[in-house]
């Protein structure tokens, strides 16, 4: 009784992984999860004050969501853009991931996905029922694929619609794609629809965040929510900024999203307009430099000629290249892993590596950020004896790691 599209999505890896963990962690064994993608800090207080005086909202919203909270998330998208929005421009979703497999529901193309990229995305364009190619990227351009590599694709055929997915900090490298104004070129000569997943945007550790919306407004819907930044994943609210030409496809994601899941939840939607109207600089200057540091230490600690990786530059994740480990797929170099040093990773081949690259997605928030946050005064520089302190599960999951690599 279940449809063949779906019982062809197998389940990732990543469950295993998380399967094998919890059966080790019942057996007594200690487990340093660095699988998990999960924010580690309080979502800011002035943020949870609004949820309690708002609970008492009982009604549907609007299916496009408050124009309040609309209103916010416009003037918050155009202070980080060269572009002004309305709140016309603005859907919200529970969750930015609802609204991605909306869009793939919608749209009626192929899809462009770098790989490596976030999991869901190629499952979501397969439900849609649209052909999806994996574009190759390197490590020279920050796992971000080049404009000639989208240009190879597209120019094939001209008389298809394209919608390339670009996520920058990306999940699972940490990095930001520097080569966005060659890739703005290619999306405006061939009329290419662009997701920006911006969800790890406001964690991007040095200068200013910057969006291919810039480059080419016309052409691309940006993403993002409480999710990342905020510590906010499981109040399950995501937006959509989609431009004046993509009103019939605001119109359609509306009917869909009207038909699904009708409105987000009233008193979060209320509790979300502080957290784009008030000033979070400090809260969220705090947040990157602890995940900043931490970053670096993995980095530091566990690159050599046997682990190649790039410095984070976002979010909380990187993805290191294990050159000595020879298994016949990452999958089973993870599950090494996992049973030698207790360290829970992803396999690189769920991000759309190839199984036999040995590729780990290493996520770095396995510590208590509340903690971390109160005892650190703002700007100040975080040591290893900070790191010992606060994150002590990264900083002996890293050692495990370190002598699991050299191990035989
Ligand atoms: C790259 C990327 N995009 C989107 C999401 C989903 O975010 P949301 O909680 O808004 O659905 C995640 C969450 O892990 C992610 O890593």
């Amino acid at each position: 009784m279940i449809k063949e599209i779906v019982k062809n999505l197998k389940p990732s890896s990543t469950l295993r992984i998380n399967e094998l963990s919890k059966d080790l962690e019942l057996q007594g064994k200690e487990i340093f999860k660095f699988g998990f993608g999960q924010s580690p800090f309080k979502v800011p207080e002035d943020v949870i004050l609004e949820l309690k005086k708002n609970a008492h909202h009982n009604k549907y919203l609007p299916m496009q969501g408050l124009p309040e909270l609309r209103n916010a998330i416009a003037q918050f998208e155009s202070k980080k853009k060269q572009n002004k929005y309305d709140e016309s421009n603005i859907i919200i979703g529970p969750g930015s991931k609802e609204l991605m497999f909306l869009l793939h529901i919608l749209f009626d193309g192929e899809v462009l996905l770098p790989a490596p990229s976030w999991v869901s995305y190629k499952p979501q364009a397969i439900l849609g029922r649209n052909k999806y190619h994996f574009i190759e990227t390197s490590r020279e351009r920050n796992w971000f694929p080049s404009a000639e590599s989208i240009e190879n694709i597209v120019s094939k055929n001209k008389n298809k619609n394209y919608l390339l997915f670009l996520n920058s900090p990306n999940n699972p490298c940490g990095l930001v794609c520097k080569n966005l104004q060659e890739i703005s070129e290619v999306v405006k000569k061939y009329k290419i629809l662009v997701l920006s997943d911006e969800i790890y945007s406001d964690l991007t550790f040095e200068s200013d965040f910057q969006s291919i919306s810039d480059f080419c407004p016309d052409q691309t819907i940006v993403s993002n929510g409480l999710s990342k930044w905020c510590g906010a994943g499981g109040w399950r609210l995501g937006y959509f900024v989609i431009p004046n030409q993509f009103i019939k496809l605001r119109e359609s994601l509306k009917v869909l999203a009207s038909e699904t899941f009708t409105s987000v939840s009233a008193p979060i939607q209320y509790a979300a307009i502080a957290a784009f109207k008030n000033d979070h600089t400090e809260y969220l200057n705090i947040s990157k430099n602890i995940l900043k540091s931490v970053g670096n230490y993995v980095y530091e600690n566990l690159r050599s000629n046997k682990v190649l990786i790039s410095k984070p530059q976002g979010g909380f994740y990187l993805m290191p290249e294990f050159m000595d480990k020879k298994f016949k797929t990452s999958e089973d170099m993870c599950k090494d892993m996992l049973n030698k040093a207790g360290v829970a990773a992803l396999p690189g081949s769920d991000f759309g590596f190839s199984e036999k690259k040995m590729y780990a997605r290493i996520s770095f928030t396995d510590f208590n950020g509340d903690e971390f946050m109160k005892n650190i005064p703002k700007n100040l520089s975080i040591d290893d004896n900070l790191l010992n302190e606060f994150a002590p599960k990264i900083v002996e999951g890293t050692k495990r790691l370190k002598a699991w690599v050299e191990s035989t």
